[in-house]
């Protein structure tokens, strides 16, 4: 059968067990000799113990787990030619020549680069004596099916990546255990919600929190707001809920006299008999200037401000952690499957795709379109050109 291995790389995310378990199973189904590697790229370069036989007992009583059980990593010596060629051997030398990569925009940039050098690391690895030329004529093409797999949706081209919405439940419960000792302490608390660069997180969980003010590394919804957010889902969501009071969407930075309408707003609601505020920021808020909005500078207008009694919670990493929600599990093993099946049937021709997800559709999305629009957005945001960022991210 075909060598086809899986890794997971980055930051783990809730869900990627869940994809690791589909490919080994639809691999082995299919006929493939499928392996783990273990740690990310790192295990690719380094080979040895890291590169282990996966059967379909392996994966049993994973599905559920949160993290990734075959372990990550943010490996900086594959990003060095000299990496990749280890990695090439340890591949080539197990006959693997379908790869599937479980990661951030960062991972499967590197997953491309991979397959668009893999022959002349194999020329090299050949005049070397490494492999045999029946070995790299054997294994000429390298084959690589993307999935998306953060906690911070902050990928273009899929609607939503594995781990968001369990992030989403984590910060969730998070946040209903803040409001019971708010409320009786009438306090305002300031959450630090994760994210990145990406207001996905904040925003939603403004919106289902009841949160009075969310900053997320952009601004205020203008009135067509829900046309130009980033996904169906958040645009969605939020069209079925208007509790919150205030929410941000992605993009567009709060505007520069932001301590003054987050004053009235808390005022407004405190005035109205409400005995708490919640304050959404997210890691990555900003203000139009590009300069960091931190739960502190918020904290400060607060106090100086209005005289509030206000704490900070940061929730951290335990927005990572914990068990998958359903929905990130049925995630997973969709797309775990599809990468397989996408697999099989490329040709040395075949661009390497991303399976995404496109309303309730697994697809395949090349996967250099993904990186390159999720970049666009990036470089839109750093040149501060809110309305352009909005229109990337707008299609998906
Ligand atoms: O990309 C996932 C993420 O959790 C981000 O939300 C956050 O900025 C970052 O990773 C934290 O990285 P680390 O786990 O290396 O501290």
């Amino acid at each position: 059968g075909k060598g086809l291995a899986v890794l997971t790389s980055g930051g783990d995310s809730q869900g990627m067990n869940a994809a690791v378990r589909a490919v080994v199973r639809m691999g082995i189904y299919l006929g493939c000799k499928v392996y783990f590697i273990r740690e990310g790229y790192q295990g690719m370069v380094d080979g040895g113990d890291n590169i282990q036989d996966a059967n379909w007992a392996s994966v049993s009583s994973i599905i559920h787990r949160g993290g990734t059980v075959i372990g990550s990593a943010r490996c900086a010596d594959f990003r060095k030619r000299e990496g990749r060629l280890k990695a090439a051997y340890n591949l080539v030398n197990r006959g693997i020549t379908n790869l599937v990569v479980i990661g951030g925009d960062g991972s499967l940039t590197g997953a491309n680069l991979f397959r668009l050098e893999w022959s002349s690391l194999l020329d090299e690895l050949a005049q070397n004596g490494k492999i045999t030329p029946e070995q790299k004529q054997k294994y000429g093409v390298l084959h690589i099916a993307g999935m998306v797999g953060s906690i911070d949706n902050d990928f273009c081209g899929t609607d939503m990546t594995i781990g968001t919405d369990s992030a989403l439940h984590r910060i969730i419960e998070a946040i209903d255990a803040i409001v019971s000792t708010a409320y009786s302490h009438q306090r305002t608390f300031i959450m630090e919600v994760m994210g990145r660069h990406c207001g996905y997180l904040p925003v939603v969980t403004g919106v289902i929190s009841e949160a009075d003010y969310v900053f997320c590394p952009e601004s205020p919804p203008p009135y067509d707001w829900p046309e130009k957010l980033c996904n169906n889902y958040l645009a969605v969501v939020t069209a079925l809920t208007s509790e919150a009071d205030y929410v941000f969407i992605p993009e567009d930075p709060v505007p520069n006299d932001w301590q003054i309408s987050l004053c009235e707003k808390l005022a407004q609601e405190r005035s109205a008999g409400q005995r708490l505020n919640i304050i959404i920021v997210a890691e990555g808020a900003i203000d139009r200037d590009g300069k960091p909005i931190t739960a502190e500078d918020v904290k400060k207008v607060v106090v100086e401000k209005l005289q509030q009694d206000t704490r900070i919670t940061v929730l951290g990493h335990v927005q990572r952690g914990g068990n998958p929600s359903a929905f990130d599990r049925v995630l997973g093993c969709r797309m775990g499957a599809e990468a397989v099946l996408a697999l099989m049937e490329a040709t040395p021709d075949s661009v390497p795709c991303v399976v995404s997800l496109d309303g309730n559709q697994a697809i395949r999305v090349p996967l250099m379109e993904c990186v390159e629009r999720t970049k666009a957005v990036a470089q839109a945001m750093a040149e501060k050109n809110w309305e352009l960022a909005v229109k990337l991210r707008g299609t998906s």
